[in-house]
């Protein structure tokens, strides 16, 4: 049976040393795994495409140490809330910022505090845009349809568009929405989309941005305007299971650009700048949120209980999505059970009936894939207070990156005082 190495590893010796010395649970990333991410990505669509700009999506992982290693390879920021703007601009990244019903006031600040393109999901935001004050460059995000395919994994893939999607311009309404702005001062036009999640198929990036393309070439023919940059927003998928196979980006880089050959030939478009803003790709296989077993319980089932929560990483309870689990001991047997967290919410587990290792309190228990949409989705439910993270440093060296959170820190700003 195929199995997929990337999937099943994890540092052994990083883990023991940080479970010795910090207490768990705890998030623990690798920066030369960051790294090699962010490399392969640049080089596979660097390839095709020379002026090829990548943006990490903030809002997989918003770290400052993190984001300070991705910078440094070369990305910019897409940005969706105020919060990962104030990064912006202290980090002085270029990139894109992506909201959807948005405040005017975070508008302003986006404006006036970073170096970011504003990429409009709706043409309701053209005015609000232009009151504040209308950059000479601006992106709008296209809703473009629904996929027309017999393939049924095509078209679930196509998850974040079509009439359900509370996102972007439908894509009919274009060439409206490109005029307006032309008519209230945009100069230099980017086109944007974010159709599908956690994609391991490439050629759907060759489906969607020829659909792309083709609107592009649309909005060139009914209104004149020329659009510079073409965002194919994130999506790039990540193996979560032993058995799957990590997507093949040289082929994905290679779908796109025939896709721009074929579309832009047809059209006579000259190529627009490739811009791509995965977060999944780039972050979650480079963290390990790091447990040790609480108790076991024989009920109806067998329930291995963990020091983790769901609160922590609740890719599980939201989505039930499957994140591998390695148990640090040496047991030569096995057992069904399911690994639960201390919420109560039965949803509250990270894994339902899977043949693990038998294991006993104190064991250190490893869930993979989860520096990405991991502790970025955390939340405080059941007054359960956020955990820390640390980073593996390409010297070895393990450090703190982000202290636990502690009962003051949940208080804060609530009348709790003088007890
Ligand atoms: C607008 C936008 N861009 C990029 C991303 C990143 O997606 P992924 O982490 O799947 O690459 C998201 C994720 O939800 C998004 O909403």
């Amino acid at each position: 049976m195929y199995v997929n190495r990337r999937v099943i590893f994890y540092p052994h010796e990083a883990v023991l040393e940080a479970a010795r010395r910090f207490p768990t649970p705890f998030f623990l990333y690798s920066e030369a795994r960051l790294r090699e991410n962010c490399r392969n990505f640049r080089k596979a669509f660097s390839t095709y495409f020379p002026d090829f700009k990548p943006l990490f999506a903030v809002k997989a992982n918003a770290n400052p140490d993190l984001l300070r290693i991705v910078q440094d390879e070369g990305f910019g920021f897409d940005c969706s809330s105020t919060a990962e703007l104030f990064l912006a601009h202290l980090f002085d990244v270029e990139g894109m910022y992506t909201g959807n019903y948005v405040r005017r006031e975070e508008f302003e600040y986006a404006i006036q505090n970073t170096r970011l393109i504003l990429n409009l999901d709706d043409i309701s935001a053209l005015e609000t845009v232009r009151d504040i004050g209308m950059p000479e460059a601006l992106s709008l995000r296209i809703n473009p349809g629904a996929h027309q395919s017999t393939s049924k994994l095509l078209v679930k893939q196509w998850s974040m568009s079509g009439v359900d999607a509370k996102y972007g311009i439908p894509f009919e309404r274009a060439s409206d929405a490109y005029s307006l702005a032309q008519s209230m001062g945009v100069k230099h036009f980017g086109i944007h989309m974010m159709t599908g999640s956690n994609v391991l198929d490439e050629d759907y990036f060759y489906f969607t941005t020829k659909k792309l393309l083709t609107i592009v070439a649309e909005i060139k023919q009914n209104t004149g305007v020329v659009i510079e940059f073409l965002n194919i927003g994130g999506g790039f998928g990540v193996p979560y299971r032993p058995c799957e196979h990590s997507i093949n980006l040289n082929a994905v880089a290679r779908n796109v650009h025939k896709a721009f050959k074929e579309v832009c030939a047809r059209y006579e478009l000259q190529p627009p700048r490739l811009y791509a803003e995965p977060g999944r790709y780039i972050s979650a296989d480079t963290g390990w949120l790091v447990g040790r077993v609480t108790s076991t319980k024989e009920g109806y089932k067998k329930f291995v209980g963990i020091d983790a929560s769901s609160n922590d990483m609740p890719r599980p309870s939201i989505y039930d999505a499957y994140h591998h689990i390695s148990i640090m001991n040496n047991a030569r047997t096995r057992e069904r059970v399911s690994v639960v967290g201390s919420i109560c919410e039965n949803n509250d587990q990270f894994a339902r009936d899977r043949l693990l290792p038998s294991c006993a309190s104190g064991d250190i228990v490893v869930i993979h894939n989860c520096g990405g949409h991991a502790y970025a989705m955390g939340h405080n439910y059941n007054n359960k207070l956020r955990h820390a993270e640390y980073l593996i440093r390409d010297s070895g060296k393990i450090d703190e990156i982000r202290k636990a959170e502690t009962i003051e820190d949940l208080f804060r700003g609530t009348n709790l005082t003088g007890y």
